[in-house]
């Protein structure tokens, strides 16, 4: 059964209308982050989540195993980048219409193009959080604007993996890219020591409810003190016209781009157009 707020997307994705209300893209633009409840419906989590189960097992052809043999071994998480290139109902979720839509809408980007996709696991007992970071140091970009979806299909709140957000931390700009398993503390390099004023915000969530992030937002992952896994599909999405920093990255090194134009080609396809 779907539910209505699915029905309301999916008439407007229909009808090309904004699927997004004015409050909630005006959110995300002033807090860098925004969170949108029952994004995919019941039916949608169940399926992504058994693609996922195969997707995490399955050996990559393309995909990018970056956990370590025995599981997370350094008990921040597992993760597979990449994951659509090897599994076609991954696939299906990483280029949803609906999805890329609303990347567009809290953009305001003429067209979002897929940067690429995650399968973010933190396994049972998973004991670090992963630490305070802002994505976007990672990224072979010139200029900011792309963001992340994060999907559970799992419910999440700080006992298994919930996400924290800093708001508008997003203004602060771009900083050090954070070392994951040996992490400098991100507060101090941006001068933000007064937690008062820079007041993190916890996003518990529903399965199939999700958070969107500017990729210069700071953000973080409780640990997973839980017995069961905590699954989460991010999608990683950028405007149309970002272009290429030539910054070292396992999806755009050797493949042909020229630093200063724009990322595109066959593994960046635009998903969403206005
Ligand atoms: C996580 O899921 O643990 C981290 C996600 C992120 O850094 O975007
Ligand atoms: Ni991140």
């Amino acid at each position: 059964m779907l539910h209505w707020v699915q029905i309301e997307y999916h008439l407007k994705g229909l009808l090309n209308m904004n699927v997004l209300s004015k409050e909630t893209v005006e959110a995300y633009r002033e807090y860098g982050f925004v969170q949108i409840d029952d994004v995919l419906s019941p039916e949608e989590v169940r399926e992504l989540a058994s693609y996922m189960e195969e997707a995490m097992v399955q050996k990559n052809e393309h995909a990018v195993n970056q956990d370590a043999p025995g599981g997370s071994y350094y008990r921040v998480l597992n993760q597979k980048v990449n994951v659509w290139r090897d599994h076609g109902g991954m696939a299906q979720f990483s280029f949803h219409s609906k999805l890329a839509r609303m990347a567009l809408e809290l953009t305001g980007a003429e067209g979002i193009r897929l940067f690429h996709d995650h399968a973010l696991w933190k396994m049972p007992q998973d004991s670090k959080p992963t630490p305070w970071h802002q994505d976007f140091p990672y990224w072979p970009m010139n200029e900011p604007g792309a963001l992340s979806i994060w999907i559970p299909v799992d419910d999440v709140d700080e006992n298994n993996g919930c996400m924290m957000f800093v708001p508008e931390s997003q203004k602060k700009g771009k900083l050090t890219g954070i070392d994951f398993l040996n992490p400098q503390d991100l507060f101090e390099i941006a001068d933000m020591k007064d937690m008062e004023k820079d007041k993190p915000v916890k996003v518990p969530l529903k399965a199939g409810s999700c958070t969107f992030h500017n990729g210069l937002t700071f953000h973080y992952a409780h640990a997973n003190l839980t017995d069961r896994p905590r699954r989460v599909l991010a999608i990683i999405y950028m405007p149309d016209g970002t272009t290429y920093s030539g910054q070292p990255h396992q999806m755009t090194n050797d493949i042909g781009l020229v630093a200063g134009e724009p990322i595109k080609g066959p593994l960046f396809p635009l998903l969403a157009k206005k």
